[in-house]
């Protein structure tokens, strides 16, 4: 593992609140905006090399906060700084200068995300044009070339010239990351890079990423879905909850020996070896209710089998409760 002590992410506080559009009566009777609170006071680091994963059911702001750290949203609060620098105080030069070069992200599903009406070519090559890194065509062909071999697209001549279309969904999903590679990102938001393509497909595009960690000590925000993903692939893990990271630690500890009970409701319902189980189906009691009406003190308490006397009134923190294992729960 080529994970170092050097702070490449670090995340404070971080909120991304959406604003609801204001009906006539609102507006008539004053009533307060409401807000949609995807993201809710979030922080934490990834270091140079470390594979950081962020995990939870569906809705819970996970795509929110890596979008939000890219500035691809705009934060509501909170700090963000990316090797060293205040993100949120970037101007647009530096966005493009630094920002957009040093950091990359990677989609769900690259069908979408690739430009059909493009070659492979165009497509990796672009950001090199964007940001004016060469001169000719022939340079471009053979910086692109250099990439897809890297993410194992060989020989390259077989691949320059087709279409998305005509890739499998592994292959496009190796062109997207061969895209966010050019510009030599130190930090790369991969958004459930895997839930889209076949199992049999999944384990090559993960070991890819891990390789490509391995070689260049890129660092990762990993989403997932998928605790099994989570564990193979990554060194820490957080779990959010409602906008909030309600466990962060090294992710076998957190998977083998999961202390918040919303994680244990997690790691119970799912048979974590099988990767066919995701962690929208797990039988925790009632709905998650809605970001806009957050329960107040713990926001888990209304679902938690161990809610006690101070669960719904006190907001639990995160508190260090084993080396680099936080939980934040009243049991603790
Ligand atoms: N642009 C937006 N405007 C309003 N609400 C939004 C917007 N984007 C996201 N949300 C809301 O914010 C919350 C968090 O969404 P987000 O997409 O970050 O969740 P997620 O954890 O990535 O979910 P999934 O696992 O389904 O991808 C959801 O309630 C979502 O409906
Ligand atoms: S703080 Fe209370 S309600 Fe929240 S997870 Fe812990 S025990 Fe459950
Ligand atoms: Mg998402």
């Amino acid at each position: 593992m080529s994970q170092s002590s050097e702070v490449v992410v670090r995340v404070e506080n971080l909120k991304k609140w959406f604003p609801l559009r204001r009906g006539l009566s609102d507006i008539i009777f004053r009533r307060p905006r409401r807000y949609v609170k995807a993201v809710d006071g979030v922080s934490f680091e990834i270091r140079k090399g470390e594979i950081f994963a962020l995990a939870g059911e569906s809705g819970c702001g996970k795509t929110t906060t890596g979008r939000t750290i890219l500035r691809l949203i705009e934060p509501t609060g909170g700090k963000v700084e990316f090797l060293g620098r205040d993100v949120t105080k970037l101007d647009k030069k530096e966005m493009k200068e630094f920002l957009r070069r040093k950091a990359q992200i990677i989609f769900q599903d690259p069908y979408e995300s690739l430009n059909p009406r493009k070659t492979v070519e165009d497509i990796v090559g672009e950001p090199l044009e964007v940001h004016g890194l060469v001169d000719t065509k022939a340079e471009k062909r053979e910086v692109v070339s250099k990439y897809l071999e890297e993410v194992g697209l060989t020989p390259p001549e077989d691949f320059i010239f087709r279409f998305p279309h005509e890739l499998s969904g592994g292959q496009r999903q190796r062109v997207a990351i061969a895209r966010a590679l050019v510009l030599e990102p130190e930090f790369i938001v991969a958004d459930e890079p895997v839930s889209m393509l076949d199992m049999s497909i999944r384990a090559s595009i993960l070991n890819l990423m891990l390789d490509l960690r391995d070689k260049r000590g890129l660092s990762y925000l990993f989403i997932t879905h998928d605790l099994a993903t989570a564990k193979y692939v990554a060194d820490r893990l957080a779990i959010m909850y409602l906008g909030k990271i309600v466990e962060i630690g090294p992710a076998v500890e957190v998977i083998d020996n999961p202390l918040h009970p919303y994680t244990q409701a997690l790691i119970s319902a799912v048979p974590v070896p099988d990767p066919r189980h995701k962690i929208g189906d797990i039988p925790i009691k009632g709905e998650v209710p809605s970001p806009i009406d957050i329960p107040p003190g713990c926001r888990f308490h209304p679902r938690c089998v161990k809610a006690f006397e101070p669960c719904d009134k006190e907001v639990p923190e995160l508190r260090e409760i084993e080396p680099n294992h936080f939980v934040a729960c009243h049991l603790y």
